[in-house]
């Protein structure tokens, strides 16, 4: 039996219902951008969250792009970041005309490491976007110490890690801003592109709320653009409906995450590492597999019908769009290391055990014939 990496269908079927009676409600409405969907899905985002204000937007993207801009990052600006991510977060800093600066990983939890962040603060650094990579948050309190004493920016990038926690305290609650994508492959998901940036700084939210809409106030005026970066009121409601749920299916990850663990413990590869006061909440299990040998496991699962993946195999201090920034091969050996060697295997929590099983099956016969 194939096992996919997600269950993108299987995550909504219990919801099938809610959402047809909604989008008749919204179809009847005619309240399709913003207003009143948008508004409780904010307010119970926020709750979740822990913070003040939620405001939703188009994409994790956006999110983020939109948070840059209302601090007023642009050209003569660095910010530093992790370059084992996904593209997005090096590409909004960058369209901004501000330089993004990578720092190098921690190897067991692969988000930035605390010392190689300190060594990349400068006098023009003007935010760091630590990414919450796979579902576990960054050292959070650590970042925000070093940034607070310099009066730098921090905006989380929690694109994998809504519900994840530091000592009890939410990703996106430690920033001056967290940034959430909802794409359908996130542990919240909506049914096509979303995403929100939550803040407990009032003033913040207000001018990224405004920003969301070109920066318009009253009388059609505007003082600080912005750009059209709004969600979809079907998604929010979505996203609202599948919310109330979150708990129990991060739970479900957390079993299958530590099943898996039990299983692969006593082969060649490394499983995820929780580390001390986290809660990881597996958007993607990622296991490590060292001396070439993660291409050939790939094949092989493949051949079992059972698809996996690599979060990311080109660190993005490499990307061709990235040569001008000058870096070469060899300056972040642990994020490259990582990209040669990490492998996300299925997870989703309407994942079966049975269908786990087989993974593990088919990993286990793997270095059994090796
Ligand atoms: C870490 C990370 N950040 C950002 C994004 C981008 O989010 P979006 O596709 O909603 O713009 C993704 C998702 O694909 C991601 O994995």
């Amino acid at each position: 039996m194939p096992v996919p990496l997600y269950g993108l269908t299987e995550n909504n079927l219990p919801h099938l219902a809610a959402f047809r009676a909604a989008f008749a409600e919204i179809a009847d409405s005619g309240q399709f951008i913003l207003g009143p969907y948008v508004a409780e899905f904010e307010q119970q985002l926020a709750e979740y969250c822990g913070v003040e204000h939620a405001v939703g937007v188009g994409s994790g993207t956006d999110a983020l792009m939109l948070s840059l801009m209302a601090l007023g990052v642009g050209p003569g600006d660095e910010v530093i970041t992790s370059p084992l991510s996904y593209v997005h977060t090096a590409g909004s800093i960058a369209r901004l005309g501000a330089t993004p600066v990578f720092c190098d990983i921690n190897p067991r939890i692969y988000n930035v490491a605390i010392e190689s962040l300190e060594s990349c603060i400068t006098d023009k650094t003007r935010a760091i976007v630590p990414v919450h990579l796979y579902g576990q948050m960054c050292k959070m309190d650590t970042i925000m110490d070093l940034a607070r004493r310099r009066g730098i920016k921090v905006l989380e990038d929690g694109d994998q890690a809504v519900g994840a926690k530091l000592d009890g305290k939410m990703a996106g609650a430690f920033g001056d801003a967290g940034i959430f994508s909802f794409f359908p492959t996130k542990n919240l998901s909506a049914m096509g592109d979303a995403g929100a940036v939550v803040t407990s700084d009032g003033e913040l939210a207000e001018k990224i709320r405004r920003m969301r809409v070109h920066g318009l106030e009253p009388g059609y005026r505007v003082k600080t653009l912005g750009g059209n970066f709004r969600i979809d009121a079907i998604q929010a409601k979505v996203l609202s409906i599948k919310l109330a749920h979150l708990d129990e299916q991060t739970a479900r990850r957390r079993e299958l995450a530590d099943r898996y663990n039990r299983h692969l413990e006593d082969l060649q590869v490394s499983t995820p590492v929780e580390a001390e006061k986290r809660i990881h909440t597996y958007n993607h299990y990622t296991v490590r597999v060292r001396s070439g040998g993660r291409d050939p496991l790939m094949a092989h699962l493949d051949a079992c019908g059972i698809e996996s993946r690599v979060y990311y195999p080109v660190p993005l201090h490499l990307l061709d769009c990235f040569a001008h920034l000058g870096y070469q091969r060899g300056e972040f050996p642990v994020a490259e290391q990582a990209a040669d060697e990490v492998l996300a295997l299925p997870i989703f929590p309407e994942m079966t055990n049975a269908q786990q099983d087989e993974v593990v099956d088919a990993v286990r016969d793997y270095f059994r014939a090796e």
